[in-house]
């Protein structure tokens, strides 16, 4: 991990109250598919974590939601030039083995960015079914990444897009289809819960990304910490924020 002092390229909005954050770091930065960011946004002790969407070389690229007084900050105090301090990159992000070819992504909200840089990571080794929930059609962005994958569905609360319902419940009518050898999520708390339910008894790896609030990000405040299964707590930010769905409490 290290704290950087990048230069915003592009601060600009892509869908509605969806951000998307590209600046430059001084050197190119090694970042696996859900390792995430600190970002320090001016006028606030505290940095906001936000999953890496799009790591190429030196460009790094944050996808956020405006979700409360330092996200709106973060969308119209920096715009192309200014600097930005982050430290990155944090966690120890989604890992996938050699023989699992067949993989699953099902993502929900701002759960869908971390999971647009594992299909990045994994689109050219491995077949990627990808299972992508949204409020509506005006929440719909990044198509283009997530199309990247063998097969694509997009949900949407209201079918205006898509599937009609959640990505859990289009991901669970494809699986006996799909036959996944391992499963990527992350998404809001009950639609991990949902897949948890869905999947319980089949023999089949899941791994989720956690989102829990944070403080330092980097192991020291215990803010985020989970409970484990089995008793015994976890920090999601440095001992996650990817676990195995049956390893934590949701
Ligand atoms: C590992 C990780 C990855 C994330 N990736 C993304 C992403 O890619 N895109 C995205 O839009 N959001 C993401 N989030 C959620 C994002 O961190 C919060 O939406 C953001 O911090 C809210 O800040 P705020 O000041 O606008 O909101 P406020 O509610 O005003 O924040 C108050 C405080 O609570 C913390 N906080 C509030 N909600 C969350 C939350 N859900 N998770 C963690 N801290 C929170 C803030 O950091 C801040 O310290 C991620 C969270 C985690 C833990
Ligand atoms: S946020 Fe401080 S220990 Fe995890």
């Amino acid at each position: 991990m290290r704290e950087l002092t990048a230069t915003v390229l592009e601060n600009k909005q892509i869908a509605e109250e969806i951000y998307s954050l590209t600046f430059a770091c001084e050197e190119p930065v090694k970042v696996r598919a859900g390792q995430f960011a600190m970002v320090g946004v001016d006028g606030f002790p505290l940095r906001r974590p936000i999953a890496v969407c799009k790591a190429e070389g030196e460009r790094i690229t944050l996808c956020y939601r405006l979700k409360g007084e330092g996200t709106r900050r973060l969308a119209s105090r920096y715009s192309r030039g200014e600097k930005i301090s982050v430290l990155l990159p944090l966690g120890n992000g989604f890992s996938v083995t050699e023989e699992q070819k067949r993989v699953a992504v099902v993502g929900g909200g701002v759960g869908i960015f971390p999971l647009i840089a594992a299909i990045r990571e994994y689109a050219e080794s491995k077949e990627i079914y990808a299972y992508m929930g949204f409020r509506g059609k005006e929440a719909i962005c990044m198509q283009y990444e997530m199309q990247r994958g063998k097969e694509l569905v997009i949900a949407t609360d209201d079918g205006s897009v898509g599937y009609r319902g959640t990505a859990v419940q289009a991901f669970m009518e494809d699986i006996d289809r799909v036959k996944p050898h391992v499963v990527l999520a992350c998404g809001p708390t009950p639609m991990l819960r949902a897949l948890k339910s869905a999947t319980a008894g089949r023999d089949l790896p899941v791994y989720v990304s956690l989102e829990e609030r944070m403080g330092c990000g980097v192991g020291a405040c215990l803010v985020c910490v989970c409970d484990l299964r089995g008793g015994g707590h976890a920090r999601v930010c440095k001992d996650g924020p990817v676990f195995g769905i049956g390893e934590v409490e949701l």
